[in-house]
């Protein structure tokens, strides 16, 4: 058995409010314990998007009643809300501004946008950048520029992470974070993960932003671990039946099989355990600026072997990109707050057990 710290995944789409028939509070935090997560971050994207003291009161209500292990919510950035956002930071998990497109209505276009929230939010409050290659690029600029931090989600190119550990060397205050699917799949994948059973004109269950890239873009990835500060999932649950319509949203589900890869990747000997708790734990932590969670820990039985299957899984979404995918390394228990939360497949903390990292007075209470 190996002992692992409460991982914290720092990237989650909770979907909760306005769209819970892909994934809820209770749903997303189940999934989470079975993971290994006892703490996730969650992104604003809902609907309506979190951007304001009314949505944000809405968004860590339902957490409030339904969550079973910790979180901090995330402010969406949007055109008009540099200094409402600003005035809230205390009470989220940072701000997201999505500079690229993707799914949901937040997004940032015009570079004097992005200038109001540099100028407004505190310095030192998280700042979350979906931004990809180029614009990614001024992003980093950004940073310099106002020279605050900020932490890149999920990069995925050769070109990104070259950019940010030259950013890094020059002292520029980046982070970032990977997703195992762009770590362990490339677009040739794409057939498998929409399956033999479907038409092969249907291939919305490969579409995810960033998208899959080549075999180049992982290795570099691999080849520059020492760069990567955090792996998060972004767990995007949408239904299989959105995946599979015409007009398919971008997004894999990935709490419960992140482990269990990365898990695998260690027995193989790509990466090494102490890189996991490193950039599941010990990172997030700090970049975030998160409180301890005391008397929590995850139990892993190293040696069980077995096959990825979403039947055996907790999100609602019902459907896994790494379907069938041979793995080594189970989540055997979860201990959060003193109090076993997860056992051999079941979740045992009760929703409304989570709490909310950012409010100071359940950070000073070790008690359920
Ligand atoms: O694939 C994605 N799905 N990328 C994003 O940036 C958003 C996410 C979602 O919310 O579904
Ligand atoms: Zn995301």
């Amino acid at each position: 058995m190996i002992k692992l710290p409460g991982l914290i995944d720092p990237h989650v789409h909770v979907r909760e409010p306005g769209q819970t028939h892909k994934e809820d509070w209770n749903t997303a935090t189940q999934a989470a314990l079975a993971g290994g997560f006892t703490a996730i971050l969650a992104m604003p994207n809902t609907n309506p998007p979190i951007f304001d003291r009314d949505t944000l009161n809405l968004g860590l209500g339902a957490a409030k009643l339904k969550a079973r292990c910790d979180y901090a919510q995330f402010l969406g950035a949007g055109p008009q809300n540099a200094s409402k956002v600003a005035h809230l930071a205390k009470e989220s998990a940072g701000l997201k501004m999505y500079l690229d497109s993707t799914f949901g209505e937040l997004r940032l276009d015009d570079m004097t946008l992005w200038q109001s929230h540099f100028e407004h939010f505190p310095k030192n409050a998280p700042i979350v950048l979906h931004a990809e290659s180029r614009t990614m690029a001024a992003g980093i600029l950004f940073a310099q520029l106002y020279d605050r931090p900020v932490h890149i989600a999920h990069i995925s190119l050769k070109e990104e992470i070259f950019l940010i550990k030259k950013a890094k060397e020059r002292g520029i205050k980046v982070t970032c974070e990977v997703a195992p699917h762009h770590l362990f799949l490339t677009k040739s994948d794409i057939p498998a993960i929409v399956g033999a059973g479907l038409s092969p004109a249907l291939t919305g269950r490969g579409e995810v932003r960033p998208r899959l890239t080549v075999q180049a873009d992982v290795d570099a990835l691999w080849d520059n671990l020492d760069v990567i500060d955090c792996f998060a999932t972004d767990h995007a649950p949408h239904t299989l039946e959105e995946k599979d319509s015409d007009t398919p949203p971008p997004g894999f589900p990935g709490l419960e099989t992140a482990l269990p890869l990365l898990l695998t990747a260690v027995d193989e000997g790509r990466l090494t355990l102490d890189d996991i708790i490193k950039k599941m734990h010990t990172n997030p932590k700090k970049i975030f600026n998160l409180p301890e969670q005391k008397e929590t820990w995850v139990e892993v039985d190293e040696n069980a072997t077995y096959k990825l299957r979403a039947s055996n899984m907790h999100s609602r979404c019902g459907w896994t990109p790494f379907e069938g995918m041979q793995v080594k390394g189970r989540v055997t228990r979860v201990v959060l707050r003193g109090k076993e939360a997860y056992k051999n497949g079941n979740v045992l903390a009760k929703k409304g057990f989570g709490k909310n990292l950012r409010r100071w007075d359940t950070n000073h209470d070790n008690k359920a």
